[in-house]
């Protein structure tokens, strides 16, 4: 790399289409974070990234770049293959928590950091949370360690993973420069590769609550992360899935974790085993335990049926700190007001939009609107019904749970703009769309 290089003549470069090399990225990328480089500079060029785009090597060397700025895992101490899995978030999404015991019961390795949620309801880690005594911070030694007995651990992103993607992601928010395929992908795969497992899934959602509105949104996003992922010898492959109504009947974090306790012993929702089975499947190829996704999907449905990925469930509760008690006799703490929404009219249940079902559960109290904001582990929803389903007048299709009267009433009023029933039955896109490998 020449000495003389200076950020005006990258943004320069990338204002009028051209492709950076590996050491400018590399120096754009140090310079950032070690504060050499000024807001106002990465502000220009990340604009000119989202007019102009960047090639897959370039994106793929941003990726490495990041990654590396941070502290990257080393996990090659458990000794054996491990597969991470990744969703772009939705409504009701708690599939982490049935996948690592599923995939894990299966004999693979999970070895997982997940972050807390801002917007509509809690991430994977506040859920966990919720559960009396579980610890979501572990040493690096007491990860690998826990890894290698059971198979499984789940803990809080490391202050230091990705601090170049923390700093240029805060500054994205604020320069309307989110919204950009390759610095979503690099953003969302430098992570990943960080967190050192050498095989990954990633839950591409696409429709109302999700980050892509539209499937072909989502398919290239997903084709530009699996591109960065194979690119780095991680065996990577993208599930694409419905978010236009929420995934479970669950929404908010303590009842989230019921609906996951129901679905480890054989009930619960049908669109959650259904994907589970999907991500999972795809887990297990990539950790190369099975052959093929329907290897995959068989295997899960034995450890579901045997009860073993429920007795990984509690052994992975169990060692993490948490009340067995809590899970095994369903004492979660569940918010004290409750209501039920009631249909105004017979009928099917038309849609029911997953980003105003996440308006309302937040509204509850299960989400944070600020990253200060206290989450309520107790309120959120029950879909008593979803959409496709029957109701007479008169019966609930929402049921709601907070702490806060005033908040009840909010809740119900914006329920009422929510719920559409009508007499035809909709036509549902289908929860499974692609796989993008
Ligand atoms: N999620 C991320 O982690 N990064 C993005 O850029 C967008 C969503």
């Amino acid at each position: 790399m020449k000495k003389d290089v200076r950020m005006v003549d990258l943004i320069e470069q990338k204002r009028d289409g051209k492709a950076h090399s590996r050491a400018e990225i590399r120096w754009l990328i140090n310079g950032y974070t070690a504060g050499d480089i000024p807001d106002y500079q990465i502000a220009a060029w990340a604009m000119a990234v989202f007019f102009r785009g960047m090639t897959p090597e370039e994106t793929v060397e941003l990726t490495v770049a990041m990654a590396e700025s941070g502290e990257m895992l080393d996990l090659s101490a458990i000794g054996r293959r491990c597969v991470d899995k990744h969703s772009t978030g939705g409504v009701g999404d708690k599939t982490t928590l049935l996948l690592g015991p599923m995939v894990a019961a299966c004999g693979a390795s999970v070895a997982k950091m997940s972050g807390r949620g801002l917007g509509h309801t809690g991430g994977t880690i506040d859920k966990l949370e919720g559960i009396p005594g579980f610890r979501v911070e572990l040493s690096q030694t007491e990860f690998v360690e826990q890894v290698q007995r059971i198979g499984l651990a789940l803990i809080a992103q490391s202050g230091n993973l990705t601090p170049a993607d923390k700093k240029l992601y805060a500054l994205r928010d604020v320069t309307a420069t989110v919204n950009s395929l390759p610095l979503i992908a690099s953003s969302v795969m430098s992570k990943k590769i960080a967190a050192g497992a050498q095989g990954i899934v990633l839950d591409v959602k696409y429709g109302a609550g999700a980050f892509m509105k539209t499937l072909a949104g989502a398919r290239n996003l997903a084709a530009v992360m699996v591109n960065i992922g194979n690119s780095l010898q991680r065996k990577t492959t993208a599930v694409l899935s419905d978010m236009n109504q929420p995934l479970g009947r669950a929404v908010g974090n303590n009842l989230e974790v019921l609906e996951v306790i129901d679905a480890l012993q054989g009930e619960g929702p049908e669109d959650l085993r259904t994907i589970c089975l999907e991500l999972g499947a795809w887990m297990l190829v990539n950790a190369e335990t099975v052959a093929d996704a329907a290897e995959g999907k068989e295997r899960l449905r034995q450890v579901l049926a045997d009860g073993s990925a429920w007795r990984k469930f509690l052994a992975f509760i169990e060692a993490q700190g948490g009340r067995l008690a809590a899970v095994t006799e369903r004492k979660l703490e569940i918010a004290p007001l409750t209501a039920a929404f009631l249909a105004k009219e017979t009928g099917y249940v038309q849609e029911v939009d997953a980003q105003k079902i996440g308006r309302l559960a937040m509204i509850l109290g299960a989400g944070r609107e600020t990253k200060e904001s206290l989450i309520d582990y107790g309120a959120g929803l029950i879909l008593t019904r979803k959409p496709g389903e029957w109701v007479e007048q008169g019966q609930p299709v929402l049921q709601l749970y907070t702490r806060d009267a005033q908040k009840l009433d909010q809740g119900l009023q914006l329920a009422a703009a929510i719920i559409r029933i009508g007499q035809e039955q909709p036509t549902l896109s289908p929860l499974i769309a692609e796989v993008v490998q």
